[in-house]
């Protein structure tokens, strides 16, 4: 019987530890699964609603860690993580993705010895000013066992010196949450609420420091939408970041009074699945919904200057777009021109992947 420590702490982490453990749960004689929330999230729309969407139990442990800077968030990580470790004695500890969280509860592991394995290893952007880029460096390398998404991110590994004995090319576990929720997704009243059923409208989303954190680069991200906003209804579920970053910049007025463009509360799993699979076209910097457009066939543009996940754009509906406002709003008519969906089939994006990961460990 394994003992493994699952370890969630911010929003794009539940739909991928949610099957994970769904597998772990199903063959009780082999693992016990525990999953411990590290807290950095603790919102009811960025943490609760994604517990009862996907099913996830209720956290074994809640670290309750909250917002902080950099080195005193991953820092709180650590520090609450390690007795934790201690008392449970997991033969694994697993993290997924790139959040301050996946990194603190990596570093933990490798300094007390306990093996940790890492979901979506090997994605990089070289950005090294992203947080998460470092996440993913450090993650990878001390984690023991790395699970990639896709065969881009087994080259990335190989070329950092990591052995190939190390790495599992498993397919990506978001997308069976994916494939999974996407028909009860269809009960969800969001378009109904929102006056949005059957008619055309984009979605957007904005988070990254890069982009909401600067004044003059979110104007010229606004000046796009302006113009975009005048052809399609853009419905905006905002994030707490950027909802307090806008009122910081002062731009609050202008960005409520732009034709166009919807502020809406951050949504939950199946209420914004049943928001973006149904649009014409989705502007976004998350890295998670460049993958699930992808899947899905819809047309994504990503307001950033580059991507870890490079086969969504070589294989998939994504487009680099980065903050040139010419460009964002030149790349949103072409795509809006364009009628018919293409969904995209891409190597082991095939909802098995946490079954993959589970016969790994
Ligand atoms: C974090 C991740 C990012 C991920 C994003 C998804 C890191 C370095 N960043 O960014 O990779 O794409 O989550 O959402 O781990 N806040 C709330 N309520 C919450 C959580 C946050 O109001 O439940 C606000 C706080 O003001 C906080 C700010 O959002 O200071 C930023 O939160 P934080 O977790 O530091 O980073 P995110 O921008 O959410």
């Amino acid at each position: 019987m394994l003992k493994i420590i699952n370890v969630v702490g911010a929003r794009p982490n539940f739909m991928k530890v949610a099957p994970i453990v769904e597998a772990m749960t199903r063959r009780e004689r082999e693992f016990s699964p525990l999953v411990v929330h590290t807290g950095q999230h603790y919102d009811a729309t960025m943490s609760d609603a994604f517990f009862h969407d996907l099913e996830l139990p209720q956290p074994d442990v809640y670290l309750g860690v909250g917002s902080a800077s950099h080195a005193a968030q991953t820092a709180a990580v650590m520090a609450s993580f390690e007795p934790v470790v201690v008392r449970e004695k997991p033969d694994w500890v697993l993290v997924v993705g790139d959040v301050n969280s996946t990194l603190a509860c990596a570093l933990v592991c490798a300094k007390l010895g306990v093996k940790v394995a890492h979901v979506e290893a090997g994605l990089r952007s070289r950005d090294r000013a992203m947080p998460e880029e470092i996440n993913r460096v450090l993650t990878d390398q001390i984690a023991d066992l790395l699970f990639t998404p896709s065969e881009d991110a087994d080259q990335n590994l190989a070329n950092e010196g990591i052995p190939s004995e190390r790495i599992r090319f498993v397919g990506n576990v978001m997308i069976d949450s994916l494939l999974k929720y996407l028909p009860l997704a269809d009960k969800s009243t969001t378009k109904e609420d929102l006056g949005l059923r059957g008619k055309d409208y984009a979605v957007l989303t904005l988070h990254r420091p890069a982009n909401v954190d600067d004044r003059q680069t979110l104007t010229r991200i606004l000046e796009a939408l302006e113009e975009i906003g005048r052809r399609i209804s853009i419905v905006f579920p905002v994030h707490p970041r950027t909802l307090k970053m806008i009122a910081e910049l002062g731009l609050r007025d202008r960005i409520t009074n732009t034709p166009g463009l919807r502020l809406i509360d951050p949504l939950g799993y199946l209420d914004f699945l049943s928001l973006y699979s149904s649009a014409r076209l989705v502007l976004t910097d998350s890295g998670g919904i460049q993958e699930e457009t992808t899947v899905l066939g819809i047309p994504c543009l990503t307001l950033r200057e580059n991507t870890e996940r490079p086969i969504t754009v070589s294989m998939g509906t994504n487009q680099i777009v980065g903050r040139d406002p010419e460009k964002i709003i030149a790349a949103a008519l072409t795509a809006l021109s364009e009628t018919s969906k293409k969904p995209v089939s891409i190597p082991l994006w095939d909802g098995h992947t946490a079954e993959r990961i589970v016969d790994a460990l």
